[in-house]
């Protein structure tokens, strides 16, 4: 049996393979995974809406529905769009399974084989494996604390025609925890302009903002249709029910949408329904306030224990929302080979080289703070802190 070339430039993710060896140790302090609280999933409730659906209208839920999406839950999603100054109507929406399918949606959409995407640098690890089948080639562009660093982008452009598309993460990155200022947003918006590219703006942590004022959207900016806008409700109620939504343009909506055909007809038709209901029910606000209050403690506690018990050469990132933070060891120094070290002891967590699409970095590493409890980070970033100390 011949298999098809892609599968050679697909690779397994380095956190579900990280999260194998944590399983693999019952009681191990995991701040690898992207996982939400498990405190903070309104079980009780999303039992009471399943209720009332299946008693009212079971026979819906349970059925197929239209490929775009349950239609009062896109009503409810065109309000979202227009609280964040996004003029948007129906049509301009897409519900997708989770922001994932969205973002290999997008690769579908716009990259041929052998085209150059430009991700940041590093970049979600799950948009890579997402991108790699279209058997493209990345280009990392380098951040730092206000985005990417834009002037190297335009030398990339200046030089690469084979770019065709930008994807970015501007709020609490997943993994870096950072945050694009205004102004990189307003000049990659123009700079996407001055070379015709869609810019993929996957947006799932915004709303988990602890301190600071909100800053608008790219595609809030974008006065061209050239932002395609990617929602979840993952990070803000329930990522198991995998519901996700495209914002774009009209025309490309609908290209989405037949992509959508072909890969499942639909989203789980009770799932978006279960959204649905929740909105209706109850205040997605207090759930989103909920949540920013228990991760600003965690943020606050594991950013306080890293500056106590880390050694003064690593470097940190200073989130101001989101899951993650990002550490940065001395050069020389091999995250993957601490991570043996630390699983010895319990404490996992993911090294930060595979985030980085053109390799190198192997002295980063991802720590989740949402996931483990207050209890756990005291205790897993201690041992973290003499193990680190010990080796370098
Ligand atoms: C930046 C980013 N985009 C997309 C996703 C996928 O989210 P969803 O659950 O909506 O598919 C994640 C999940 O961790 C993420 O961190």
């Amino acid at each position: 049996m011949k298999l098809s070339t892609r599968l050679s430039v697909m690779k397994p993710s380095a956190i579900r393979e990280t999260g194998k060896q944590i399983a693999a140790r019952p009681g191990c302090m995991s701040f690898a995974a992207g996982l939400p609280s498990p405190q903070l999933i309104p079980v009780e409730k999303v039992r009471k809406i399943t209720d009332k659906i299946l008693k009212k209208k079971g026979a819906i839920a349970l059925q197929y529905g239209p490929t775009k999406g349950h239609e009062p839950l896109i009503e409810k999603i065109v309000k979202i769009m227009e609280e964040k100054n996004v003029t948007a109507t129906r049509e301009n929406i897409q519900i997708t399974t989770g922001s994932q399918q969205a973002i290999f949606f997008s690769a579908m959409m716009f990259v041929n084989k052998g085209d150059t995407v430009i991700t940041e640098n590093p970049s979600y690890l799950g948009a890579l494996a997402a991108f790699r089948p279209f058997e493209c080639n990345f280009k990392g562009i380098d951040v730092d604390e206000d985005g990417m660093k834009l002037d190297e982008l335009e030398a990339v452009l200046e030089k690469d025609n084979n770019v065709k598309m930008i994807y970015v993460v501007p709020n609490f990155s997943n993994p870096t925890g950072r945050t694009w200022s205004l102004e990189r947003r307003k000049k990659l918006l123009e700079i996407a302009g001055e070379y015709d590219l869609p810019i993929v703006e996957d947006n799932p942590y915004g709303e988990i903002r602890f301190e600071g004022e909100d800053i608008p959207t790219i595609k809030a900016l974008d006065k061209e249709n050239r932002v395609i806008y990617l929602g979840s409700f993952s990070k803000i109620f329930c990522a198991g029910l995998r519901v996700g939504w495209i914002c774009a343009d009209k025309n490309l909506i609908n290209k989405y949408e037949i992509m959508k055909q072909g890969a499942d007809l639909q989203s789980n038709q009770l799932a978006q329904m279960q959204v649905d209901e929740f909105l209706n029910e109850y205040d997605m606000e207090e759930q989103i306030k909920e949540i920013i209050k228990v991760y600003k403690v965690k943020r606050d506690l594991m950013c306080r224990l890293i500056d106590e018990k880390f050694p003064k050469t690593v470097k940190r990132t200073d989130p101001k929302g989101g899951m993650f933070l990002w550490i940065e060891f001395p050069n020389g120094v091999d995250a993957s080979k601490l991570l043996q070290k630390a699983l010895e002891l319990n404490v996992g967590f993911v090294p930060g080289g595979p985030f980085y699409p053109n390799g190198g970095h192997e002295n980063t590493v991802r720590l989740n703070y949402s996931n483990m409890s207050q209890e756990q980070i005291v205790e897993g970033i201690g041992l973290l802190g003499e193990l680190f100390s010990r080796e370098f």
